[in-house]
């Protein structure tokens, strides 16, 4: 999930037709944040992932989903993809381990999920990935181009068909494979983690329990200081290095002012290596502001390939870069080299593109302006970025204009609570992890402290975006291993429980002496 802020203009540009006014009007700027967990700039290469292929393989296949679960209308059917793993089931009885999909392609989730995948056997579980509903190849109407036409076509892109989609699939995967018997445990990481954790809340009937990592469920309305999301990224920054910080700090007005000319953005252009020439500052605003905060993201404590090959602590090596040019370096030079780290790591780029989406991940503009409503601001004494303050009017005007719909701000927390959520949840639900590290961004929006005994939080000082999913690596830190292994016997708990339990009542309804009657009988009568 990953564009977290945006200005006017470069929300706008997504639209030919409004880059041309934008071009033309001079806009005041400001750095509009609009928050995406991983959107556009989330890779600008094709890197393949060959090495961690390896390590898990599946079976593809689709379901034929209803589209519209909430209304009895005819309504046509969509494929619904899903990646299938039965290797390591023990048939009939074994857990199920099911991904909740997030905002894009699921091969790629799966492929960056490897915790699921190599816990699985132990467990004699089986592994199960569907995908979201409109990303991917999970597209309904035929294609993209018609499932992304308009508001009418859209309007059933949002979390509560996607838990539907996933609540369906799953209870006909059982019947299917005569796994009614089976528990399924919900894993999620980031907008997958939110749904992870509403689905357990909202069919515990269906699953058991949810790991739910990074998961911010507390980032809607005032639930939590809109400042937060910007600040935790700009410590991410200021704690490796306060030169690093306020360079960064400076640099916003120093290319807006350079942006006032054509000469200026022609400037610009060639400073940062655009292929195409910059159209306005704000394009370079949300460029740089995106890369500051996959790298906040992203500070894995290794190398890593999740949104962008990057070494380990890539924080640090961006402002060892930003710090280090030669006496006289100016700030924009500075500024270059240090999202390099991010951009062209690889060193294999040649000019950057401004459009970028390589994982598919446009409907989440869709799911912002309708239902995902996260308020952000920019602190000005606090954070790196240019000071904002949420302005909703403004953003309702943005999502009206790009979709013909307006934001319903409250629905979310209507629909699956997040208000004194420790109250609601003390004395009720069960069996969800909330996994956080406090590196990451979006820790700021997610449940930080134990609800109740089975309702927990797991927090890392040190971690980044559901780094604990990620596949294991030699280089894991001792908390990294700890944190895992505690997960492992969590949801060893909960499927212990569950076995207990359904013995249990197994037990009471057919006591033994009855049970061999009743065997007998159906020998003789045939039932
Ligand atoms: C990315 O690489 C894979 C494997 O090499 C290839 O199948 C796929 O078509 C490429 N995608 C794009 C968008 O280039
Ligand atoms: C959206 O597009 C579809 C297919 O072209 C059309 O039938 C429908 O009327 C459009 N809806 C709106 C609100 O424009
Ligand atoms: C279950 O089996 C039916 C009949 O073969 C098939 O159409 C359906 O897609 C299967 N369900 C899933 C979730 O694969
Ligand atoms: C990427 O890095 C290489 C090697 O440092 C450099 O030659 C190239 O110009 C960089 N690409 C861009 C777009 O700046
Ligand atoms: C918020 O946005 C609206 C609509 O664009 C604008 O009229 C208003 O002045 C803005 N408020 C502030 C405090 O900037």
């Amino acid at each position: 999930m990953a564009r977290n802020s945006f200005t006017t203009s470069l929300l706008l540009t997504l639209t030919i037709f409004i880059t041309i006014t934008i071009s033309s009007s001079h806009q005041p700027l400001a750095l509009k944040p609009k928050p995406q967990f991983f959107g556009k700039f989330a890779s600008s290469t094709n890197h393949s992932h060959s090495h961690q292929q390896s390590n898990f393989h599946y079976e593809t296949r689709f379901f034929q989903q209803q589209l519209d679960h909430f209304s009895f209308k005819k309504s046509p059917k969509f494929p619904q993809r899903y990646l299938i793993n039965t290797d390591n089931w023990v048939a009939g009885s074994g857990p199920i381990f099911l991904y909740c999909g997030n905002e894009g392609d699921i091969v790629w989730f799966a492929q960056n999920t490897g915790f699921v995948w190599e816990i699985a056997p132990r467990f004699g579980a089986m592994v199960v990935f569907p995908e979201h509903r409109y990303y991917g190849e999970s597209v309904p109407f035929g294609s993209k181009e018609a499932a992304y036409k308009n508001a009418s076509m859209l309007g059933f892109l949002n979390a509560e068909q996607a838990l539907a989609d996933f609540a369906v699939l799953i209870t006909d995967l059982k019947q299917n494979l005569s796994a009614e018997a089976c528990p399924v445990v919900l894993f999620g990481g980031s907008y997958g983690g939110m749904l992870a954790a509403w689905m357990r809340l909202k069919y515990p009937n269906i699953a058991i329990g949810a790991l739910a990592s990074s998961a911010p469920i507390l980032q809607f309305e005032d639930i939590v200081p809109l400042e937060t999301f910007y600040d935790i990224v700009s410590n991410g920054f200021k704690r490796e290095s306060s030169t690093c910080f306020n360079y960064i700090k400076q640099s916003w007005d120093e290319i807006e002012s350079k942006g006032q000319t054509t000469d200026g953005l022609d400037f610009l252009t060639k400073t940062f290596n655009f292929c195409q020439k910059l159209k306005s500052t704000g394009d370079l605003w949300g460029w740089l502001e995106s890369a500051y905060s996959y790298l906040a993201m992203v500070n894995y404590p290794y190398p890593s390939e999740f949104l962008m090959p990057l070494p380990g602590n890539p924080i640090k090596e961006v402002c060892r870069r930003i710090d280090g040019g030669p006496t006289g370096t100016s700030i924009l030079e500075r500024i270059y080299e240090g999202v390099n780290v991010y951009y062209n790591y690889t060193g294999e780029i040649k000019c950057f593109e401004l459009d970028d989406d390589p994982h598919g991940l446009s409907g989440w503009d869709w799911q912002a302006c309708t239902e995902m409503v996260m308020p952000m601001s920019c602190s000005k004494e606090s954070s790196m970025y240019p000071p904002y303050e949420y302005n909703y009017s403004s953003f309702e005007e943005d999502c009206f204009k790009k979709f013909g719909v307006k934001p319903r701000p409250r629905w979310i927390t209507t629909e699956f609570g997040g208000h004194n959520i420790h109250k609601v949840l003390k004395h009720f639900g069960s069996n969800i992890i909330f996994s956080n590290g406090l590196l990451d961004p979006w820790s700021g929006g997610s449940v930080l402290q134990d609800i109740s005994e089975s309702i927990v939080s797991l927090v890392t000082k040190e971690g980044a975006h559901h780094i604990d999913l990620r596949a294991s690596t030699k280089n894991d830190p001792d908390w990294l291993v700890n944190q895992r292994a505690t997960e492992i016997k969590l949801i060893q708990g909960w499927i212990n429980d569950y076995y207990q339990e359904s013995q249990a009542v197994y037990e009471v309804k057919i006591p033994s002496s009855l049970s061999k009657i009743l065997s007998s009988l159906s020998k003789i009568i045939g039932f």
